[in-house]
């Protein structure tokens, strides 16, 4: 089958190859995928950067050679004992080698996929849409006042349109003034060019922080007396530990006193693709696509990303990759985790 895959860490090494077509072990299915996504997540693992990201996906290069980490496709094969799916559903979720004709997921990362959307929406929900969740739940936004630092990027404008149905009172959005007519057609109360005016400068019960260029002093201030700092993202992309020794030093720092600091690596729990498929099929979710790269264009996507300029979501068309030959493996051949 063709893949987009990566034998060395760097942009430079992303191509397009064969594989053998996985085959679904026990507890497993397998998608015939129809579209994945680029995520930020896809470029630090692409470039092995920060550092830490090579002690847990390989040393000297990647233990995982196909690249892609959310999918949406159809279910084509059953592995022994799974019961929770049938053959021809359409699903979505995460996998590990998503850029490629055929995955292998897991039953518990996978959920139906939302009726009355696209196979490339559905398969740009599940890394920022769990991760946009996952914050807002931890702002305990109802009746609040929130800002979202990045409202035009993936986790951003599904943070946005998620603080809104979960009660919010209020919903700000920051981003540039080329995307502020997008965040407020997310159902934004407000809109801050953050080249013109500074969110710090307003109170907030809850700042959910997409980008993390902010300092803690400067959060405090804006921060209401028991008010919530969700980091999701950090603008540190470097080193061996990247953002973690700040991340560390300001989770201890603000044990103290009322306000709170909230960080999290977000868990691939099918709990959270349950959520977002209910708020997608009740109208308060909406995944917004602002690029597709071809299967042979995949490297673009991760500039895209690298920029730090990508629009909601980038999505990757895996029908354009061309139909191989369908030879099976075994579930041994390549190592999953
Ligand atoms: N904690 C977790 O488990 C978890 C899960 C998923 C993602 N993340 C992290 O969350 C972060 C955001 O991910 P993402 O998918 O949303 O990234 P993204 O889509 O690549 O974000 C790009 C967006 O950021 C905006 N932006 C750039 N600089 C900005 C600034 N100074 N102020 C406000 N907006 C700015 C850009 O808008 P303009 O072009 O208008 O500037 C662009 O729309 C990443 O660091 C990612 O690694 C963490």
């Amino acid at each position: 089958m063709t893949a987009v895959v990566q034998s060395a860490y760097g942009l430079d090494g992303i191509e397009v190859g064969e594989r053998p077509v996985p085959a679904a072990g026990p507890g497993q299915l397998r998608i015939k995928v129809a579209a994945s996504t680029v995520n930020p997540m896809d470029w630090h693992l692409a470039t092995g950067r920060p550092g830490l990201v090579r002690l847990v996906e390989g040393f000297g290069r990647p233990k995982h050679q196909t690249l892609g980490r959310e999918v949406c496709g159809v279910v084509d094969q059953l592995g022994p004992g799974v019961t929770d799916f049938e053959i021809g559903q359409s699903v979505f979720g995460w996998v590990i080698g998503a850029f490629a004709e055929y995955a292998i997921a897991e039953v518990d990362r996978l959920w139906l996929a939302p009726k009355g959307i696209t196979n490339f929406e559905s398969a740009a929900l599940p890394v920022a849409g769990a991760a946009a969740m996952e914050a807002v739940e931890r702002g305990d936004v109802a009746g609040k006042r929130v800002v979202v630092n990045g409202a035009s990027g993936g986790v951003g404008h599904y943070a946005v349109q998620i603080a809104k149905a979960s009660g919010a009172q209020w919903v700000a959005g920051v981003c540039s003034s080329k995307n502020a007519a997008f965040v407020r057609g997310l159902g934004a109360d407000q809109v801050i060019d953050y080249r013109l005016d500074d969110f710090t400068g307003e109170r907030w019960d809850v700042v959910i922080d997409c980008i993390g260029n902010r300092v803690g002093s400067e959060i405090r201030r804006a921060l209401v007396a028991d008010g919530r700092w969700v980091v999701v993202g950090d603008h540190n992309k470097n080193g061996l530990l990247g953002p973690l020794p700040r991340v560390v030093a300001r989770l201890v720092r603000w044990r103290f006193g009322s306000q709170s600091c909230h960080w999290f690596v977000q868990r691939e729990d099918s709990r959270y693709l349950a959520g977002l498929a209910g708020l997608v099929d009740e109208g308060h979710v909406r995944p917004h696509l602002s690029e597709t790269f071809a299967v042979g264009d995949v490297r673009a996507g991760y500039e895209r990303i690298e920029s730090g300029r990508a629009v909601g979501k980038l999505s990757v068309d895996l029908t354009s990759a061309t139909n191989a030959e369908l030879t099976e493996m075994t579930s041994e051949d390549e190592p999953r985790s």
